[in-house]
């Protein structure tokens, strides 16, 4: 899969050579283009922003500069379809559903703002816009970071266990349930004797039954739209009854 990103920053998508995305860029499992709309400027100075219309404080992106970067890039791939996201605490926010739905495609471009933001009339080269939360960012780098990370762990062959991403948080609307490693006792808390058993069945139950408590204590806005079975439903029952 290909990921293309606009930024006044290419440079601080260096750190995707780390690790498994690094590893997935040299088997050519993904693709990372990050571009400048600055190298499609025609003045001394390389601007690509100005002073808002209206007056008020700070720099807003021209359209320009960014409308070159993203018919750059559509030349480079060869007339190939993308899927154009915009990054901006204005959009929806960014969840698993995104990445599941992004991973199935072949590329995805995404745009990333700076200081005040786009001209109004950059959102409409774009299909989607995405926040990565209630909150506001300098830029929209860490947001696409976070996209292409998530996005890219989804494909085959990325991870090194390709079922490493199918039962954790969010998979299937749920939190994960605790998970345990060596030593057996740490500090005086004991690993759960169940999951030293050996029983299969009885190791599966639990995990389910403590995902569900744990996305009932921490995230109850969940359990409304997560697919439940009537197994979930007496588990649900379960633990509240303190069993
Ligand atoms: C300082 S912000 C501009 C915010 C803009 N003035 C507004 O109120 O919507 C600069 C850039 O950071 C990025 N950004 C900031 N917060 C973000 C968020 N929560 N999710 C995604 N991108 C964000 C966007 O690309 C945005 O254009």
């Amino acid at each position: 899969m290909r990921f293309e990103i606009v930024t006044l920053f290419p440079e601080l998508f260096d750190v995707l050579r780390a690790g498994l995305l690094g590893k997935a860029q040299d088997a050519r499992a993904i693709d990372i283009q990050a571009i400048t709309p600055r190298e499609f400027t025609h003045d001394r100075h390389r601007t690509v922003d100005d002073a808002p219309y209206g007056g008020g404080s700070g720099m807003v992106l021209m359209p320009g500069p960014i409308a070159q970067a993203l018919d750059h890039l559509d030349e480079a791939r060869g007339g190939k379809p993308t899927l154009r996201v915009l990054l901006t605490p204005q959009g929806a926010r960014f969840s698993q559903a995104h990445a599941r739905r992004f991973s199935e495609l072949g590329s995805l471009t995404l745009v990333c703002g700076r200081y005040e933001g786009f001209d109004e009339r950059i959102r409409g080269l774009a299909d989607e816009e995405v926040s990565l939360g209630d909150f506001v960012l300098l830029g929209g780098e860490a947001a696409a970071l976070a996209v292409i990370e998530a996005t890219a762990r989804l494909l085959p062959g990325v991870l090194g266990n390709d079922e490493s991403a199918a039962d954790e948080s969010h998979s299937d609307g749920l939190l994960e349930y605790p998970q345990y490693t060596r030593p057996e006792e740490f500090r005086g808390q004991k690993v759960p004797e169940i999951l030293r058993s050996g029983n299969h069945a009885a190791i599966a139950r639990w995990r389910r039954k403590e995902s569900l408590r744990r996305t009932r204590d921490r995230r109850p806005d969940l359990l409304e739209t997560a697919e439940l079975t009537n197994e979930d439903r007496e588990l649900l029952e379960e633990i509240r009854e303190g069993r």
